[in-house]
């Protein structure tokens, strides 16, 4: 499974990217608004460090508005994908710009028709929203299953699934098992994803019974 950063935050990007684990970046209008600077420069400041995916969200409501912030996101950086609501006049731009060859991200998905809908429409990238599931009482784990088996079903359907609104280490788990080809999480989950209690443990032992040592390597 590929691992997106969901984050507008370049310095939290940066050091997560010391990893090279970073296969891609999403944002969206909220995680833009954070960091009080310009959208463009943010996003070239994120695409100079990322050589992936940088999926950049239009704001329009309307198709035509949408194809044209589109193109002026475009220009920014060739790794930008365009980000698009799934709304009725977001899928007639999904439509219109896969035509044109534009990536494109489908975001805001909370249903299995919407997702097909959108792989229709030719969206390189469908976000189906986990957490946001979870918080209305639902499961997005089970809505990931279901449109893996959905997608399964079609070979001609080539969208991939981009897991999103990926709260905690569990979600990127389940979302791994329910085979998402990738999933975009919040640098604070990232940094759950390594730990755990007994590496810390084991790690302290080892390095107090080498101290008794007094060796070094060198
Ligand atoms: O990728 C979408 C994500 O940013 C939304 O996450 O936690 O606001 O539901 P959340």
């Amino acid at each position: 499974m590929k691992i997106y950063i969901d984050s507008s935050d370049i310095k939290e990007i940066k050091e997560i990217n010391k990893t090279q684990l970073v296969d891609g970046i999403t944002t969206n209008p909220s995680l833009i608004a954070k960091q009080n600077k310009d959208i463009k420069v943010i996003l070239k400041e994120i695409c100079k460090e990322i050589k992936g995916p940088v999926s950049a969200e239009v704001t329009a409501t309307q198709a035509k508005q949408m194809i044209e912030e589109a193109k002026v996101l475009q220009k920014i950086s060739k790794n930008i994908v365009i980000k698009l609501p799934l709304t009725f006049e977001g899928l007639k731009a999904c439509s219109h710009l896969t035509k044109k060859g534009y990536k494109t991200n489908v975001t805001l998905c909370f249903s299995v028709t919407q997702a097909l809908l959108a792989a229709k429409a030719g969206a390189t990238y469908i976000s189906p929203f986990v957490g946001r599931l979870d918080d209305i009482g639902e499961s997005g784990i089970e809505l990931i299953k279901d449109i893996r088996k959905v997608f399964d079903n079609y070979k001609d359907l080539k969208t991939k699934i981009l897991s999103a609104s990926v709260r905690n280490a569990e979600h990127v788990k389940e979302v791994a098992k329910a085979g998402s080809d990738i999933a975009t999480i919040p640098p604070k989950v990232f940094h759950e994803l390594y730990k755990h209690d007994l590496t810390d443990k084991g790690l302290k032992i080892f390095l107090e019974d080498w101290n008794k040592t007094n060796q070094k390597i060198s």
